[in-house]
């Protein structure tokens, strides 16, 4: 009986823990909050965190509101991070290492939706 009861809160104690692996805003809160995006607090560190290592200066350049606007204008922002991209251009399907959660791809989109100003 015990070791019933041992086994039971073990079970329990796992499935507490690896809750912690859908520690995101998307599984938090149940939903991707895209109303009241602005550049400053949403679009940038996206950008910092998964684009700059690479755009940072030249052609493209994700540091600073201008250059990610430039890309939003020619269209290639939004086209490369849905991964829209087939055939020989796969290979402009950003970033190339896995495509970014659903969450920050919905809120880039309701950004540029917006108008992609510099709020
Ligand atoms: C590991 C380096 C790396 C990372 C990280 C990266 N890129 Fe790129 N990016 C590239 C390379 C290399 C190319 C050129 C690909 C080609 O032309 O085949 C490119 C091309 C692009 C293009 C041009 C696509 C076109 O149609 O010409 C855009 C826009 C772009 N990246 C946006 C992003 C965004 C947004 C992120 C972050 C979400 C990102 N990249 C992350 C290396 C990277």
């Amino acid at each position: 009986m015990k070791i019933g009861i041992t086994i039971c809160c073990l079970l329990a104690i796992t499935s507490l823990t690896t809750g912690c692996y859908y520690d995101n805003e998307e599984y938090l809160y149940g939903t991707c909050d895209t109303t009241n995006v602005t550049f400053s607090k949403d679009i940038k560190p996206i950008m910092d965190a998964n684009c700059i290592n690479c755009h940072s200066g030249g052609a493209i350049d994700l540091t600073n509101y201008n250059g990610v606007k430039a890309k939003v204008m020619d269209s290639t922002l939004y086209k490369s991070i849905s991964y829209s991209y087939s055939g020989a251009n796969s290979s402009k399907n950003m970033p190339a290492a896995g495509k970014l959660d659903d969450c920050s791809i919905n809120k880039v989109k309701a950004w540029i939706d917006e108008g992609a100003i510099n709020n």
